[in-house]
């Protein structure tokens, strides 16, 4: 059986002061727990605190985003062995708000995961269509074009150390979350493409939801068979929330 990851992207949100109390409820309320897998990703500068804070272990630390290239004249870039150092387990790439702000296409992604998984990272590979795509019957298609781009350039066997979040634009921060039926329809689609290349790969392939989950969307979400848990933004900055979520992810994986 998969074992769900509920991580947590913080996106330009937080303090240190924010952090440190939302980490101190969280992991007071969070043992490590066999059943599922809980991480949190915070704005780069705050990973090193964030780490000591949760020395423990129950809740694992990523990064948002690592550059594809290893050291050098890249202002601004984190590497991915930077993440990595200061004791990072998953880095996020791809989301939808830097494919969108800085034009990351597919093919930079594809380069990012390797990158990341080089350093020894588990990526969080984002991918999702935009409302425009989905009215147009084109979600297939861009998802496609989105995983192909990895899967082409890093090889299927890389996926069974990588994570897909499969994140609807149109469904983030917005308050719409796709139905369980879009979800699964979606999910299924990924695995599928996955299982054609390698099935073993793809039957132990995590695919997260992520868009306006919440608390009480969660249990629906996470109780079909292709979705392993969720990559959650707003409602990852609040204990209760994220709390909330985890639980419904608990509660999933106890039901099988
Ligand atoms: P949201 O963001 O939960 O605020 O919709 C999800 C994400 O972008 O990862």
């Amino acid at each position: 059986m998969r074992k769900a990851l509920v991580a947590g992207n913080w996106k330009m949100n937080g303090s240190l002061d924010a952090n440190r109390e939302l980490l101190s409820a969280l992991s007071g309320a969070m043992q490590a727990s066999d059943a599922v897998a809980v991480a949190v990703c915070p704005p780069a500068v705050y990973l090193r605190d964030a780490l000591a804070q949760l020395e423990s272990g129950a809740i694992a630390v990523g990064g948002q985003d690592c550059s594809d290239e290893k050291s050098g004249a890249f202002t601004g870039e984190i590497a991915a062995d930077m993440l990595k150092e200061v004791g990072c387990e998953y880095v996020i790439v791809g989301h939808s708000e830097r494919r969108a702000r800085q034009h990351e296409d597919s093919a930079w992604v594809a380069r990012k995961f390797i990158a990341a998984q080089a350093a020894g990272l588990v990526p969080i590979l984002c991918v999702g269509e935009q409302l425009a795509d989905r009215e147009a019957g084109r979600t297939d298609a861009v998802v496609a074009e989105q995983l192909d781009a990895v899967l082409d350039a890093a090889g299927v066997a890389a996926f069974d150390r990588a994570v897909v979040a499969y994140e609807p634009v149109w469904a983030i921060g917005t308050g719409l979350t796709a139905s369980p039926e879009q979800a699964a329809e979606v999910h299924a689609f990924i695995r599928a493409r996955v299982s054609a290349r390698d099935q073993g790969v793809a039957e132990g392939l995590r695919i997260l939801y992520g868009g306006s989950v919440k608390a009480d969307n969660a249990a629906g979400l996470f109780a079909l068979p292709d979705i392993d848990g969720g990559l959650i933004g707003g409602a990852s900055l609040d204990a209760a929330s994220f709390i909330g979520i985890v639980n419904a992810a608990v509660a999933a994986q106890a039901r099988g």
